[in-house]
């Protein structure tokens, strides 16, 4: 089966960190969201992936290229301005002539795509909509269904009174062609305002695939280090980067100085420099090429590449973005922040928003 993942939103909800950077490009668990969503889709006999890009496309494809490595082949449908989600796909209709898979690009799940399909097969939907349980609907998709899973309204955004289920879309479809084709061509044009309400209208026989596993969009800075949490807890599993119990585990040149204490479940990328007294309380995720100074602390906390933590620095619950200089003796929880080193060399700590 072919799926097409939209990566073309800008990721405002992840900034100050997502500056330069597209969602799907994220590290989670040291390596690009996106090459974990492409692991799980190969797992499901996905073979070809075509990536709607927008926003940097250029850094997508640089990384990606034609896929060499991800087990998939790539292809990208590049929009000259946001075309919408259900807009960004149709641009890539030539080349979806059988049914097909479309996922959000900052979702992750362990959805089993293959059953889902499966059940799109034997209620001969024209639309299948994976459905997931979350505790406020109203930040989401919201979808109600009648007998056999056959949905009746799809309500995105609504306000909390509104919302009458906690059955929420999940971000993943599965498409016939003939479902895309009522979308206008070259026009801002949403799945969820836009084409489900009209394949409902007009009486088409759209589903909804309830399912009970693991689940998360990942487009805040709370539920990014969620998902990095839950990954090294076992909350999560991602075929890309298995992990089992609380390792501590080491990247090349990592040399842990005597006097540190390091608890699993941790991830420390390769030439991370850690200083005497150090600790490191699991879980946790070290970027590549970290340094934290003497006695610096770091406790359920995800730092991206380069950052630097002067001496006694603490850091809980905090997710800090690439390069960033988070100044000696700084007490920092429950937050999210990016910087770049000022001039001179002198040490900063950037701006923090919290999660
Ligand atoms: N190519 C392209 N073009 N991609 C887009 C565009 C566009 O114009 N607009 C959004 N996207 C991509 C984003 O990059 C993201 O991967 C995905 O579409 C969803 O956009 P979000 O901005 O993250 O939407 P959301 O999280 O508020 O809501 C959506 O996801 C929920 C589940 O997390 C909706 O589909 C909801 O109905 C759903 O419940
Ligand atoms: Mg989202």
């Amino acid at each position: 089966m072919k799926a097409v993942i939209l990566v073309g939103g800008e990721g405002t909800r992840l900034r100050p960190l997502t500056h330069g950077m597209p969602k799907s490009m994220v590290p989670v668990l040291n390596r690009p969201f996106l090459e974990h969503t492409l692991a799980h889709l190969r797992q499901h006999g996905v073979d070809e992936v075509i990536l709607a890009v927008g926003y940097l496309p250029q850094v997508i494809q640089a990384h990606f290229g034609a896929g060499e490595g991800t087990g998939v082949r790539l292809r990208y449908a590049l929009e000259p301005r946001p075309l919408g989600t259900a807009g960004a796909v149709k641009r890539a209709a030539a080349h979806l002539d059988r049914t097909f898979a479309v996922l959000n690009g900052d979702i992750f799940s362990d959805l089993d795509l293959g059953a889902m399909l499966s059940f799109h097969q034997s209620r001969q939907a024209q639309a299948t909509i994976a459905l997931t349980r979350v505790e406020d609907p109203s930040a989401f998709g919201v979808v109600e269904t009648g007998p056999g899973g056959r949905v009746q309204r799809f309500i995105e955004k609504p306000h909390r009174e509104e919302a009458t289920t906690n059955w929420i879309n999940a971000g993943v479809y599965i498409l016939e062609p003939e479902a895309l084709a009522q979308a206008p061509p070259d026009t801002h044009y949403m799945f969820e305002r836009g084409l489900f309400p009209l394949l409902l209208e007009q009486g088409e026989p759209v589903y909804g695939y309830p399912f009970s596993g693991y689940w998360v969009d990942m487009g805040t800075p709370q539920k990014y280090l969620q998902l990095n949490c839950d990954l090294l807890q076992g909350q999560a599993q991602s075929f890309l980067v298995p992990w089992e119990g609380n390792e501590v585990r080491l990247g090349k040149g990592v040399v842990v100085p005597p006097g540190a204490e390091l608890r699993g479940p941790c991830l420390i990328g390769d030439g991370c420099k850690l200083e005497r007294g150090v600790r490191i309380w699991g879980p946790a995720v070290l970027g590549p090429g970290c340094h934290l100074g003497p006695e610096a602390m770091v406790e359920a906390t995800v730092l991206w590449e380069g950052v630097t933590a002067g001496r006694g620095a603490s850091l809980t619950r905090c997710v800090v973005g690439s390069h960033t200089q988070v100044q000696a003796q700084a007490r920092l929880h429950d937050c999210a922040l990016a910087g770049k080193p000022a001039a001179g060399g002198r040490s900063v700590t950037a701006a923090a928003t919290p999660p």
